[in-house]
């Protein structure tokens, strides 16, 4: 291992994990709670964030630790004159982090939570009067939260519709919230819910939200030309379809954003390997991360550059290693990686040579990532 020490500041916040006070925890279904953490005015600028972007929580469960990404569901407004963050978790079955925060976590509590990252964004243009159009289902409307009142709010001239598909009304988030935003903005924003398991009057609006729903939507509510701005939020089904419709419709890449929240793409995500640490090394990685460098020998490409970097740098941002949450972006300066899978990037990202660590795997002997970029 060579371990060298370089001068100079990261050129942006890294990803680093504070101790967060639990201000307050609100019941937004059976199965899903808001959790507002008070942020310290020394710790504020650290905590800055863009509307769409998630924290990670970091705890100790049943011995293990855990760490799980919750999209912040408030707006940037909200955030910064309350001084306080807020996310929302739905239980997933046999998640431990979810239980944990849907049961156990209580006012008063302090947790570890992980600066805001995260690329499901889109910069506010205050002067300009766009339509901006959700697409979500379930818990994919907490980002949505954030995107739309932020841009309501920032964009004066702008506005916005939610598609919105859930089983029943009881199982909305958010419900009482969108409804006093319709009221904040009257005029501006259009909510449409679609429950699958609940009749309503209009049959359109009665069933699962799918391909042939949301082109029936669009053909007598809201017209694709129409909309500057897509955000699609949800299952891996609704979203890759939803973006597929809009593709085949002529929506410019640049202006359809996405994220998953649940990957079933048929495909297994890949398990950590075992590797022999005193084995010669395949290849060598190099990464810089908070402005120090650290030389990692590869025993083996097919161990992904993650589980080899944090064997060195315990501090190497991670959340899902799963290819869908972005925390273990990094650029890639040297070298070429292969990844195995990504749900995270945008491909302009992927073209500036940005890669997830916890899905890339070295293709030359010696590569070179830089988180601090
Ligand atoms: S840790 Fe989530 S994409 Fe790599």
């Amino acid at each position: 291992m060579t371990d060298l020490t370089t001068a100079g500041a990261p050129a942006r916040h890294r990803a680093r994990f504070h101790d967060l006070t639990v201000a307050d925890v609100e019941r937004l279904t059976d199965e899903s709670v808001a959790i507002t953490f008070t942020v310290p005015p020394d710790l504020a600028d650290e905590y800055v964030f863009e509307p769409g972007q998630h924290l990670t929580i970091r705890a100790v469960l049943g011995g293990e630790e855990v760490r799980q990404s919750y999209s912040i569901c408030q707006s940037r407004a909200t955030a910064t004159a309350t001084g306080t963050l807020r996310v929302a978790a739905a239980r997933v079955p046999e998640g431990r982090m979810s239980t944990w925060l849907n049961d156990v976590v209580a006012p008063g509590d302090v947790l570890e939570v992980m600066t805001p990252l995260g690329s499901f964004t889109c910069a506010a243009a205050p002067d300009a009067a766009r339509h901006h159009v959700a697409i979500a289902a379930g818990s994919g409307i907490t980002p949505v939260m954030s995107l739309l009142t932020s841009a309501l709010e920032e964009e004066p001239r702008s506005r916005a519709t939610l598609l919105f598909g859930n089983r029943k009304t009881s199982t909305i988030m958010f419900l009482e919230e969108l409804e006093d935003l319709k009221n904040r903005c009257p005029g501006r924003f259009h909510l449409v819910n679609v429950l699958s398991r609940e009749a309503q009057d209009v049959e359109l609006f009665s069933g699962r939200l799918d391909r042939e729903r949301l082109e029936r939507i669009f053909a007598a509510l809201v017209p694709v030309a129409s909309v500057d701005e897509w955000y699609l939020c949800g299952p891996f089904g609704l979203v890759t379809g939803a973006e597929a419709l809009l593709q085949e419709r002529g929506v410019d890449q640049h202006h359809i954003h996405h994220e998953i929240f649940h990957v079933d793409d048929g495909t297994e995500p890949k398990r950590k390997i075992v590797v022999d640490e005193a084995a010669p090394p395949e290849a060598t990685v190099t990464v810089n991360l908070d402005g120090r460098t650290t030389v990692i020998p590869m025993p083996s490409r097919e161990e992904s550059i993650l589980d080899a970097t944090l064997r060195l740098r315990p501090d190497a941002p991670y959340s899902c290693t799963n290819g869908v949450c972005g925390t273990c972006r990094a650029r890639l300066v040297a070298g070429q990686v292969r990844m195995d899978r990504n749900y995270s990037l945008e491909p302009e990202e992927v073209e500036a040579g940005i890669v997830l660590a916890c899905q890339s795997h070295p293709v030359t002997d010696e590569v070179s990532l830089d988180y601090d970029a």
